[in-house]
């Protein structure tokens, strides 16, 4: 799309611009906003009481009832479990008004239930929408993945470099020197090597316990002071990180990582040519996407859920890649009041 004046963007009558026809609807990032505040709210009152599956039941729960509301034909095509498990989300579950464009939908209602449950920081609920086909169906394995914010070229960076070759092309794209370069990684006995050369090069590391779609898309926020993602999460954490780094303006490779016949076979069973091959932002998220993210408990950029006696607070981050617009909605609760009042 040709760019426009600030000017000749808030005259244009939104209806006339062709291109909007082919574009998901705008108002559709508030939905899913409402959508994943409301998978937040239902996890927030499961943090710390050690229960990880009680508190992700919650968030499907909560996170479905929202779904149900939203104009969009949508099915779940990544983050869902591959076989109907009661309470969770499924592979080719329905979810929307069923008015609306045909979308596809990722999900994590409660991403970091382990740290939910434990109280730590940095469970959110995340949610990723994109038109039919338009996010990568990963199998629920693992991905080792590399992402990068907007200051570094396209390219600068590979899953094919070495760590270290990584680590220097990073600093110097952002002529910084590699001492000042903040390397998120989990913290997984799988990531031994790559953290022990990260220190070799001379980098610094956070390490994070769970929860690697916030670790990715902080890569492409200044105030998380974050300059690279590296290493081995969920491969689906890793299109839905791809879907929010495709709104702020960063990207992620990934390349699946299968460690037994059961993740091959798992793999064979999606449209992936050829799994041993690097997945770049065109694969994973072809065209135009939502991102939403609710922090359950404090992260880096957002805040977990407040609750009060008959309120709560969320703090939400949605944004979308057509128009590059991130909003970060603080969001007051009252629960004494319903829509059908
Ligand atoms: P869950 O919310 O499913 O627990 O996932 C949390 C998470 O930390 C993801 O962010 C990450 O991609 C994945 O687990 C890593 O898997 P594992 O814990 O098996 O190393």
């Amino acid at each position: 799309m040709p760019s426009q004046t600030l000017e000749q963007k808030t005259m244009m009558d939104p209806l006339e611009d062709p291109a909007v026809a082919q574009a998901l609807d705008r108002n559709l990032a508030l939905d899913v906003a409402r959508v994943t505040e409301a998978a937040a709210l239902a996890a927030a009152r499961y943090m710390g009481r050690g229960d990880e599956r009680a508190a992700d039941l919650a968030a499907s729960t909560a996170m479905r009832v929202a779904l149900a509301t939203v104009p969009m034909t949508g099915k779940v095509t990544l983050g869902g479990e591959i076989d109907p498990s009661e309470g969770l989300f499924h592979i080719g579950e329905a979810v929307g008004d069923g008015t609306g464009r045909r979308v596809d939908v990722g999900l994590t209602p409660l991403e970091g239930a382990t740290i939910c449950a434990m109280g730590a920081p940095n469970a959110a609920a995340c949610m990723a929408v994109a038109l039919e086909g338009g996010l990568l169906a990963v199998p629920p394995i693992y991905m080792d993945k590399i992402a990068v914010g907007p200051g570094v070229p396209e390219g600068a960076v590979s899953l094919d470099a070495s760590v270290t070759e990584n680590v220097r092309a990073v600093a110097k794209a952002k002529g910084v020197p590699v001492e000042a370069l903040l390397v998120c990684v989990l913290d997984r006995p799988r990531n031994e090597d790559l953290i022990a050369e990260i220190r070799e090069v001379g980098a610094r590391i956070t390490l994070i316990s769970d929860g690697d779609v916030s670790g990715a898309v902080s890569v492409a926020l200044a105030e998380s002071g974050v300059d690279m993602y590296m290493g081995s999460g969920g491969a689906t954490e890793g299109v839905l990180a791809a879907a929010g780094l495709r709104c702020l303006g960063g990207f992620l490779q990934g390349r699946l990582m299968p460690r037994n016949d059961d993740d091959r076979a798992a793999i064979a069973k999606m449209e992936i040519k050829d799994p041993s091959r690097i997945l770049t932002m065109a694969d994973m998220v072809p065209n135009e996407a939502l991102f939403s993210a609710t922090g359950v408990t404090d992260g880096a950029l957002l805040r977990g859920v407040r609750l009060q006696a008959t309120s709560a607070q969320t703090s939400t981050i949605v944004m979308r890649s057509r128009t590059g617009t991130v909003r970060l909605i603080n969001t007051r609760h009252d629960f004494t009041r319903s829509e059908t009042e």
